[in-house]
């Protein structure tokens, strides 16, 4: 799965990264994070001296020590020190990503990305914004695919998202997509029997599914009074097998995730997650017995291929033609 080095990637929640350095996975590459003053350092983790992991060393003064020898390289990747050597340091670099802060969120490009990443749905309005991290056994597709699809939400997610009640609404549903991005919208869908909306939520008027470049999953639901809630999810092929996520929880302040409520939400939140996982570790370990089986694509997987397009660097195929549906759900 390839990935543009010229975008933001969402890597880390900037709490996480404190005193002690830390390791991430971009498509395979590792990379050391570490707090260097105000900013946040990203180098490749490896020390050029012995190839070291630079993430095992410690911070010394914003600059980060290899714990083999004990070379020292700033925030730039610069060589610093050479401990025990009397004379100038030789200009050594570890290669270096830009990086940028963004709502508590680390972001890492390889190359000179234009702009400002794009963090959630609902920027510059009056939210409150709770952020998790996952890492899953599975493909970027089929982990985008997960969050997006309704359909699953009745079995995996039985109780507490859907199913509550055998009953299934008449649901239409739009799809549409342009450059690096698609979406599902979905109206009829009046009330979603799972214990979360019984629990929290009004009224729905419409639910978005959408797909964005560079592996950005979101979801958002729309009330009578706008937008209750969303949730993004930076989505990054860590490894061949490995998916990384940073997940935004959005809500308007006053609504949904304020106050009480989301102390109910958030443990409602990470079992969801926690189902989703199971089952998308299950599929990946056993789709591994049969590595020449495609999986089907099914009436109801309506953003699939679009996906697909969209992480092959193509035009999603609705770009072209919108395309509406009828489910039950
Ligand atoms: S391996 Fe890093 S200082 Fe020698
Ligand atoms: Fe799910």
């Amino acid at each position: 799965m390839s990935y543009s080095p010229d975008e933001w990637q969402a890597v880390a929640i900037a709490a996480t990264i404190g005193k002690t350095p830390r390791r991430i996975l971009l498509s395979g590459l590792p990379i050391v994070l570490f707090r260097s003053g105000t900013e946040i350092a990203a180098l490749h983790d490896r020390c050029p001296h012995r190839h070291v992991e630079l993430s095992k060393g410690k911070i010394e003064n914003g600059e980060i020590e290899c714990p083999y020898h004990g070379w020292r390289f700033n925030a730039a990747g610069v060589c610093t020190v050479v401990p025990g050597l009397a004379g100038a340091v030789p200009g050594y670099r570890v290669p270096r990503l830009r990086t940028v802060v963004k709502d508590g969120v680390v972001f890492v490009a390889r190359g000179e990305p234009e702009g400002e990443p794009y963090l959630h749905c609902a920027e510059g309005q009056k939210i409150i914004l709770k952020l998790v991290e996952s890492s899953t056994r599975s493909t970027l597709v089929d982990t985008a695919e997960n969050i997006l699809d309704a359909t699953h939400t009745h079995f995996t997610h039985k109780g507490l998202l859907r199913g509550l009640s055998n009953e299934r609404q008449r649901v239409r549903v739009d799809v549409s997509g342009g450059p690096g991005w698609v979406e599902a919208c979905y109206t009829g869908e009046e009330r979603q029997h799972g214990l979360i909306s019984r629990l929290l939520e009004g009224d729905r008027v419409k639910t978005i599914g959408r797909f964005r470049a560079p592996g950005i999953a979101e979801l958002e639901y729309w009330g009578p009074k706008g937008l209750a809630l969303a949730t993004t999810f930076h989505l990054r092929q860590a490894a061949e097998n490995q998916v990384d996520g940073i997940g935004c929880l959005i809500g308007p302040r006053g609504g949904l995730l304020d106050h009480l409520k989301s102390l109910a939400f958030r443990p409602m939140f990470r079992i969801a997650l926690e189902q989703d996982r199971r089952v998308l570790t299950s599929a990946s370990l056993n789709a591994a017995h049969w590595p020449e089986a495609a999986p089907i694509v099914g009436p109801l997987d309506f953003l699939r291929r679009s996906i697909e397009a969209i992480m092959a660097g193509a035009l999603p195929p609705v770009a072209e033609k919108p395309e509406t549906f009828y489910i039950e759900l």
